[in-house]
């Protein structure tokens, strides 16, 4: 199923929400900055270590047990370090350390400078905790253009819970009919346009799309392709 964009959803834009991990900020840069010390399992790592830090968000969700994502970006670090049997004692931390200053995505500061001198609103809206995402951001040096950092700690409970995309609707005081929200996380996009906002999946790794409630307006390769999206350059 190919996406067709459908530009009238955004010719009304006053905000632009961003998803964080992996929209961006390469959560695969932690691992990678330490991809000597981890061997040649590297990869495997980070991409287990990602897909079961999901997986927990949304199995705490159904549960009904809150534990932010530290918590729970660190157990599924221990449970995938002892799946590949590497050395947790060793790696474990040095690679929540890292988790704290991931890449930005080389395009990320140039389109929110663009955004903001277009006068447009702009939020990150994140599964991360408050400490994350401000390490996150101040590492990469774009706190001048976000104008909210939301985090799901506010709500207590995991995207894609349509709490958590009401809680950019309450904070930037925007309807959602105004939001675009960006997204790689395909099912980030999915909850997102379901909850109502217009969406642009940014399908950086050429995924194929989901077949779920809520379909995104438009598929980007990178954020480079997004003022242009919002008609603004
Ligand atoms: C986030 C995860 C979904 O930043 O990437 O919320």
């Amino acid at each position: 199923m190919s996406i067709a964009t459908t530009e009238k959803a955004f010719e009304n834009i006053s905000a632009c929400v961003f998803d964080a991990y992996g929209t961006l900020f390469d959560v695969h840069s932690a691992v990678g900055a330490l991809a000597d010390a981890v061997g040649p399992q590297h990869t495997h790592l980070s991409s287990i270590w990602r897909t079961r830090q999901l997986e927990y968000t949304w199995l705490h969700s159904l549960m009904g047990d809150h534990q932010d994502f530290w918590t729970l970006t660190s157990n599924a670090l221990h449970v995938s370090l002892r799946e590949l049997k590497l050395d947790s004692t060793s790696l474990h931390e040095p690679l929540m350390e890292a988790y704290l200053k991931l890449n930005a995505f080389n395009e990320v500061a140039a389109v929110l400078k663009v955004l903001k001198s277009a006068g447009l609103k702009t939020a990150i809206l994140t599964n991360g905790t408050p400490k994350m995402i401000d390490s996150a951001v101040s590492n990469a040096g774009i706190e001048k253009f976000i104008d909210k950092q939301l985090s799901v700690e506010s709500v207590g409970v995991y995207k894609p819970d349509s709490a958590v995309y009401q809680l950019a609707v309450d904070e930037l005081g925007v309807p959602a009919g105004e939001i675009a929200f960006m997204s790689s996380n395909s099912w980030d996009a999915a909850g997102a346009a379901y909850f109502g906002f217009n969406v642009a999946w940014v399908n950086r790794y050429s995924q194929p799309s989901e077949v779920l409630p809520g379909s995104p307006s438009a598929m980007l390769s990178s954020l480079e392709e997004l003022p242009a999206l919002l008609g603004i350059c």
